[in-house]
């Protein structure tokens, strides 16, 4: 798939600007603070919902405004799509597919596929496994909405089962309340894990390829999902966890917090066998990164029967001739969208100039 048009309506510096995309390369070129991350924010909100820089939506809004408004459009395979967004300063923001309003933000997710890449992404291979958790469940919640739907019920019921453990007095014994959610926690945890588990066999086999092509055949990467329970089918998952979280029944009271789950899981990710997440070294992390990212689009491509649209914030810079090269030639069959300051590269692109 692929944007068609941004229009940009009190969207932080922009007043009113339409901005046309092509189908392959698009470089938004400029110097600094000329509006080539918003431009990007704009794109990756309309397809995620939210803002990857604020959790504040209201920051968006160009200051001194009252609210912002983002009109996208683009193009699948089958046909037109079109996606609204109102933030308003005092209320909920509304969104519209198609010019119908949507009445939970999980619709829109899945309608324009986005792979998002900028130098903080380092973080997915660097920081806590939050991070990595959070990358599986936004790629997974993109392909597919029964994941979403079944996240969102298993962190719903695991923050009510928290809630209980919060409140706990001491020598008070919340073994049968606490069944009565850990049936449910079991239930949806299994899908979430059953689904990870599969997400990263899969990003394994296509983050090799990547990572070799990247490195240049230097280095071997491979991934591992780590969780507590074992995979096998929904069912057996769903034992095993209900079992897991009977046995941690002590220690989560103590703790006052759920100990097991897939909100603990993690993706162990190695170069040539050791843990690039502790010991591998700042170029290393980014590529392993890039890798994983690349990955994620031949999986998403995989699954959804095309690709999502690829967008890299300030990320040539950061990278070496070689590397530069390889990853433009790497994103050339699809829509990628990219900030720079200088663009010397000379691969053909659709060029925005900012000033
Ligand atoms: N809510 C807002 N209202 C108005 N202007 C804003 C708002 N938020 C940010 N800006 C301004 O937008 C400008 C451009 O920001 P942006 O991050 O897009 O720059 P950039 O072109 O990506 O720069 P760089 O090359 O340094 O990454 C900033 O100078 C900032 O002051
Ligand atoms: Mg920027």
């Amino acid at each position: 798939m692929f944007v068609t048009q941004v229009k940009l309506n009190n969207f932080r510096n922009y007043a009113d600007k339409v901005f046309e995309f092509s189908k392959g390369l698009n470089v938004i070129v400029g110097p600094n603070a000329t509006g080539k991350t918003n431009l990007l924010e704009s794109v990756y909100m309309c397809g995620l919902g939210t803002s990857p820089r604020v959790t504040r939506d209201k920051d968006v809004i160009k200051w001194g405004e009252k609210g912002a408004f983002i009109h996208l459009e683009l193009q699948t395979r089958f046909r037109k799509h079109t996606v609204d967004m109102f933030i308003d300063c005092k209320e909920k923001k509304r969104v519209a597919i198609d010019g119908i309003p949507i009445t939970r933000l999980a619709q829109l997710i899945g309608t324009l596929g986005i792979v998002f890449f900028s130098p903080d992404e380092l973080k997915l291979v660097k920081d806590a496994p939050v991070e990595r958790r959070r990358f599986m469940d936004v790629s997974l919640s993109q392909q597919s909405s029964k994941y979403l739907f079944a996240l969102s019920r298993y962190n719903a019921v695991l923050l009510r089962r928290n809630k209980l453990l919060k409140t706990l007095s001491p020598g008070e014994d919340l073994k049968n309340s606490l069944q009565v959610w850990d049936i449910q926690l079991a239930e949806e945890g299994a899908r979430v894990i059953k689904a990870r588990y599969a997400f990263a066999r899969e990003l394994k086999k296509f983050a090799a390829q990547k990572h070799v092509v990247l490195s240049g055949g230097r280095e071997t990467l491979s991934l591992e999902y780590e969780s507590d329970v074992a995979d096998g089918d929904e069912k057996l998952i769903a034992e095993a966890l209900s079992q897991k979280l009977f046995m941690s029944y002590d220690k989560d009271c103590s703790l006052q917090y759920t100990t097991v789950g897939p909100h603990k899981d993690d993706i162990k990710i190695s170069l040539d066998g050791i843990d690039v997440r502790k010991f591998g070294s700042q170029g290393q992390q980014r590529t392993a990164a890039l890798s994983l990212k690349l990955a994620e689009i031949s999986l998403f491509k995989d699954n959804m029967g095309e690709e999502p649209v690829l967008l890299l914030d300030d990320v040539l810079s950061e990278l070496d001739e070689d590397r530069r090269k390889t990853l433009l030639k790497e994103t050339s069959a699809f829509q990628t969208i990219i900030t720079c300051t200088e663009y010397t590269e000379g691969v053909e692109a659709n060029i925005i100039k900012m000033n």
